[in-house]
């Protein structure tokens, strides 16, 4: 028996937060552990000229994307890891499912909507095919588990019926696609914890896993906690979450006891947490530093991971063309 095929990505739009990590990268690494799948991640580079980024900023962040993805514990000898666009497949199996996709089904996408409200004077086709680029990404690699944040759940599903879509014009032959969500499916902004933490809010809605000591205490000082008027605090309740997962159980334990009680100071609590976070990631740093200070190591990584790509990537556009009537 051939074991479950795993596709994930994420764009080089940023440096990795601990959204990320808990939503999708710690999961990735998990799952690569395990053993138990066939393994593909990739980096979105052609997803992220969807948005705003300069050319020089984009290359720039494929390489940090790539020593941090490697950094948390993508191993190369395990996944298959490799930039997009190395991959010419990647946008040629988009066209043919721009081509089975109803306008109407990308119309309804909530990043779709998100996104043509944050960036309004750059609503461009490619915010609006998006999800179909994504199902190619996908189904390239007959990928039929996607460990994804909550976010991207709706997406998944459109990959889902972008390979029902073309299976039925042409011929059975994409799988069904479901997502995989970690216990943490989302993070909630330091600042606005009522919103998804994501880099578009902001460098301190975030902490980033290359943040220093020093700039996580900064930023966990302006965290918002308790909101006026009482009641259930999102903030505290997001930092709490954030104890248990970088955290020692104990102090965990200790501080939703405070919580409980009344007894809790923020101040305490921001103050275990910006430690346990920064020692949590401390090999990280060092790691990352290493990597981005080696570019021919990690250039041969890349390149050697999508020459392995390609092959199924390739196999894969020989029976589509088949299928659909150009060959
Ligand atoms: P951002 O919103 O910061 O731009 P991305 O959209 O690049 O992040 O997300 C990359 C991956 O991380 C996706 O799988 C996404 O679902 C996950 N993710 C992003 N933000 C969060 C979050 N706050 N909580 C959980 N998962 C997240
Ligand atoms: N859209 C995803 C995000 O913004 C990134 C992505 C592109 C992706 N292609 C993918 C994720 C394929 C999973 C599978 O996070």
């Amino acid at each position: 028996m051939s074991k479950p095929i795993i596709v994930s990505g994420i764009q080089p739009t940023g440096n990795l937060h601990i959204g990320n990590y808990l939503g999708a990268v710690k999961n990735w690494v998990e799952l690569q552990n395990s053993g138990k799948y066939q393994m593909y991640i990739f980096i979105a580079d052609y997803h992220s000229l969807t948005g705003n980024m300069k050319p020089e900023d984009r290359r720039a962040q494929i390489t940090r994307t790539a020593a941090e993805l490697l950094a948390a514990g993508i191993d190369p000898e395990k996944t298959v890891f490799w930039v997009q666009s190395h991959v010419l497949e990647h946008t040629e199996l988009a066209w043919v499912f721009n081509s089975v996709t109803p306008i109407s089904e990308l119309e309804r996408m909530t990043q779709y909507k998100d996104k043509s409200l944050q960036q309004a004077k750059n609503i461009n086709a490619g915010l609006l095919t998006y999800p179909a680029l994504q199902a190619a990404d996908i189904l390239l690699y007959h990928g039929e588990v996607v460990p994804v944040g909550q976010d991207q759940i709706q997406h998944v599903e459109l990959t889902r019926d972008v390979a029902r879509w073309f299976n039925k014009r042409y011929q059975e032959y994409f799988p069904e696609t479901k997502h995989l969500l970690t216990q943490i499916p989302k993070v909630m902004s330091l600042v606005e914890p009522h919103k998804k933490m994501s880099k578009s809010l902001g460098a301190d809605h975030v902490i980033e896993l290359a943040d220093e000591s020093g700039v996580i205490e900064k930023k966990l000082k302006k965290a918002v906690t308790a909101t006026e008027g009482g009641g259930e605090a999102p903030g505290v309740a997001n930092l709490l979450l954030l104890l248990k997962q970088f955290g020692n159980e104990t102090i965990y334990k200790e501080f939703v006891k405070a919580e409980k009680d009344g007894t809790i100071r923020y101040g305490d609590l921001k103050k275990v947490l910006g430690e346990s976070i920064s020692t949590y990631f401390a090999d990280f740093r060092t790691r990352r530093m290493e990597l981005l200070d080696n570019h021919n190591e990690l250039g041969e990584i890349l390149s050697e991971g999508a020459s392995k790509a390609q092959k199924v990537a390739s196999q894969t556009m020989e029976e589509v063309r088949k299928m659909i009537g150009v060959r």
